[in-house]
């Protein structure tokens, strides 16, 4: 069944040539015909002579028989036939092709022989289709040898993609590539292997990575990482809420502390008031911005969140001890007899942990004084009730130590070496205020004095530890950003 790659575009090679050769002679013809019919018409009234315009160029469809594409789908139209017994072979004839074979949005060394390349792929492909990856390894000096290795596939949206998948390609070579100091390229050789069309395995060669001479250090691999916790954040988009973001990351600069950083994806939702909000941050060097607003043009899961995830995965799995996924309505919180240090240093025998959810009302605000002053309190302040129906299926969110990682998802990774642990509930949780952060508006839609609520018949009770935190929280971003951010509107 495998075929070999390259005869297929020789052969079509020589199919378009051979049809070619008698194509033009009838087209040849054709023009000459109609080029003496066109000086014929000049000698007729204006109507008829703009005609005379188009015999300036080839009809359209000369060009494409001038053209050589090795593609097959450019074939000359096939029509049914009749053979004996009035049996007629329908022909199928394909135009186009829907979804790219391979889009990249990057490529990282993991190791001295070990790199990860990350991209979309037509997900249908993936789905009923056996698609292959190649890598090679080619040094930039001729005389040595290119190697190559067959790239081991991970799709970490399984179940989730849309038009794409999400495709994690790891190339590991069974000895180091590129220590020599010459530097190379990583090429993946992405085939489809008759997955859409049979008769093809049309392979597709991408330039994954190239390293230049001596920029490869091996060391890096083992250095202490800069960073104690990274953040990867999913894409952001739509009307953000400047206050809730100013609050979201004050809160976690403060809770992650000084070796802590924060990759934020702008995928249309870091508008000039979030914009303000983040730069004095950025400045302080504790948020990285990244701009991937291009993804929309591929239709994946949730502004392909999990590519997102997996760039900034391998990204940054060197940079850092822990590196922690969860949304900007989330908080993340400690109990205060202990700190995040502790929590992870308790933790650091496993590879991955999740945290649970405690799920907050996004419209129940509590009014213990003036109802005057509630709209300008942070919303940690005032959105305090925490539902408390039992047996619901609450979303994780999950923090790994990258480096034994290979791929990740939204909820927790499934692509790792080492233990993971659940059981998490009394040493970190997050706080989960779903939807504040993706409106404008006053989150308060009905202001209670109670400490015990029902409300849709979902049980309510009054939980004040983020509310606890927030007057620190305010001091902290006072005291490292000065007052630039107190006229914030949400
Ligand atoms: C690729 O997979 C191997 C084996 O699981 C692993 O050791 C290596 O770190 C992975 N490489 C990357 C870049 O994730
Ligand atoms: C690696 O595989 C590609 C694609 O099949 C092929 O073109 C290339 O020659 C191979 N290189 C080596 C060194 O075998
Ligand atoms: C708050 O409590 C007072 C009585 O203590 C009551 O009159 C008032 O209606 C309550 N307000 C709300 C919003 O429930």
């Amino acid at each position: 069944m495998a075929k070999d790659d390259n005869q297929i575009p020789k052969k079509m090679f020589i199919g378009v040539v051979w049809n070619c050769a008698a194509e033009l002679k009838v087209l040849l013809s054709a023009l000459l015909f109609f080029c003496s019919l066109i000086t014929l018409f000049q000698f007729f009234p204006s109507s008829i002579s703009n005609l005379r315009g188009c015999a300036a160029f080839p009809p359209p469809a000369a060009i494409n028989f001038l053209s050589t594409s090795a593609s097959p789908v450019e074939n000359k139209k096939l029509q049914d036939v009749v053979i004996a017994n009035g049996l007629t072979k329908r022909n199928f004839n394909a135009y186009g092709s829907a979804a790219y074979n391979f889009i990249l949005m990057s490529a990282y060394r993991g190791g001295v022989n070990t790199f990860a390349v990350i991209g979309l792929s037509s997900k249908p492909l993936h789905l009923f289709g056996k698609p292959k990856y190649i890598c090679e390894w080619v040094p930039h000096v001729e005389t040595l040898n290119s190697v190559n290795v067959t790239g081991y596939k991970i799709l970490p949206d399984w179940g989730y993609g849309r038009v794409y998948t999400v495709v994690v390609v790891n190339c590991t070579f069974p000895t180091s590539v590129g220590h020599d100091g010459v530097g190379g390229k990583l090429v993946v050789y992405a085939s489809t292997s008759g997955g859409g069309d049979t008769d093809f395995d049309l392979t597709d060669t991408i330039d994954a990575l190239t390293e230049n001479p001596g920029q490869v250090n091996s060391l890096q691999f083992q250095a202490e990482p800069k960073y104690e916790y990274l953040y990867c954040g999913s894409p952001l988009y739509g009307g953000l809420s400047p206050q809730r973001v100013r609050e979201w990351i004050a809160y976690h600069v403060r809770m992650f502390g000084e070796k802590s950083h924060f990759v934020i994806h702008d995928a249309g939702g870091v508008h000039p008031e979030v914009m303000e909000v983040l730069r004095p941050w950025i400045e302080k060097g504790y948020v990285t911005l990244q701009d991937i607003k291009e993804e929309e043009r591929f239709d994946g899961y949730y502004h392909n969140q999990f590519l997102i995830v997996n760039d900034c995965l391998h990204r940054y799995r060197f940079m850092t001890k822990w590196m922690f996924f969860f949304d900007v309505d989330e908080f993340i919180f400690v109990p205060k007899e202990t700190n995040l240090k502790a929590v992870t240093d308790s933790l650091s025998d496993y590879t991955q942990f999740t945290i649970q959810q405690r799920t907050m009302s996004n419209k129940l605000c509590y009014l213990d004084d003036n109802a005057g002053r509630i709209y300008r309190k942070w919303g940690l302040e005032k959105l305090v009730y925490r539902d408390i129906k039992r047996g619901i299926r609450r979303d994780r969110k999950y923090a790994i130590q990258p480096r034994n990682v290979f791929a990740t998802g939204v909820h927790l990774s499934e692509n790792l070496k080492g233990k993971t642990i659940h059981k998490t509930e009394g040493k970190i949780m997050y706080y989960h205020y779903h939807g504040t952060i993706s409106e404008r508006r006053e989150p308060c839609r009905q202001l209670v004095n109670t400490t015990d609520k029902y409300l849709d018949g979902t049980p309510y009770v009054v939980d004040t530890t983020m509310r606890e935190a927030a007057g620190a929280v305010k001091m902290f971003e006072l005291r490292m950003i000065g007052p630039v951010l107190q006229k914030t509107h949400q």
